[in-house]
């Protein structure tokens, strides 16, 4: 894992930003697997602002999303389908027929939980995945336990996760309990991850995703298996981490390698 330290967790959002800018400018058709969440709010903020002010440009970006509640009809406020149209893709030039999220709202999650992951594979797999990480060390709504060969499904949403949306909902009954997300398989397919976390709520967390043994109580830990997956965290997200000096010297100031 290459993990990143920088000061803030605004310094941590254009370090972001630059990789994805990066990517999409790299290759114009990639394929991006995105993630909703407070975390991700400001990277959207900054890829919309260099999309305004440098013509970043997603054109010819397919996209998939992590996940998203089952129940929830892609119009109503809390939906991920919303979040994403209000967060980002409203803002940017890319093509609504390239973007994808699990259909919450299907009949059958089930089938539509298989239609994602065999459209996934059409698309020749995800080039970038961006992530968050829950307080519990979710990714994805893979919660603790869940499969680290999981592929898309219905996952039942913990309480600590139901806690921490509560906000975005009128009350806690309203938070939903099931979710269909991408399973941790079909992110360790990623070209490559690009995790993001800020913050002391998270340090635990990222304490045992990159130094815990690979789990299924922290499935992030099972980024610990991928082979190109960087970290970008804030002081705060890094609080905890025992060889925190170690990837500072590695990668001082956040930057690649010292040689840079
Ligand atoms: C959402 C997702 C989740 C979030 C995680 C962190 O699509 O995949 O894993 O990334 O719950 O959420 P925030 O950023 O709100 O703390």
């Amino acid at each position: 894992m290459k993990v990143l330290i920088l000061p803030d967790a605004q310094a941590a959002t254009r370090r972001a930003a630059d990789i994805v800018s990066r990517t999409v400018s790299a290759t114009p058709d990639s394929v991006l697997g995105l993630a909703t969440g407070g975390t991700m709010l400001p990277l959207y903020d900054a890829l919309a602002q260099r999309h305004r002010d440098e013509g970043l440009s997603f054109a010819k970006v397919t996209s998939f999303n992590l996940d998203e509640y089952i129940g929830l009809t892609p119009d109503h406020p809390c939906s991920y389908h919303h979040y994403m149209q209000e967060a980002f893709f409203r803002h940017v030039d890319i093509d609504p027929a390239r973007t994808h999220l699990p259909k919450g709202d299907a009949a059958d999650p089930q089938a539509a939980s298989d239609d994602y992951e065999a459209l996934i594979e059409k698309a020749g797999g995800i080039d970038l995945q961006l992530l968050g990480i829950g307080q519990n060390g979710h990714i994805g709504f893979n919660e603790p336990t869940a499969s680290l060969g999981s592929r898309t499904r219905i996952k039942t949403l913990t309480e600590s996760t139901r806690r921490a949306n509560q906000k975005y909902f009128d009350s806690f009954d309203e938070t939903p309990r099931y979710a269909i997300t991408t399973g941790v398989a079909t992110i360790l397919a990623s070209h490559k991850c690009l995790l993001i976390a800020t913050g002391t709520a998270k340090a635990r967390a990222v304490v045992d995703m990159i130094e815990g043994p690979v789990s299924a109580a922290c499935p992030a830990s099972a980024l610990q298996l991928h082979a190109r997956v960087t970290v970008i965290l804030d002081e705060a997200a890094a609080g905890e981490l025992h060889l925190k000096e170690y990837y500072e010297t590695v990668h001082p100031g956040g930057r690649d390698s010292a040689f840079d």
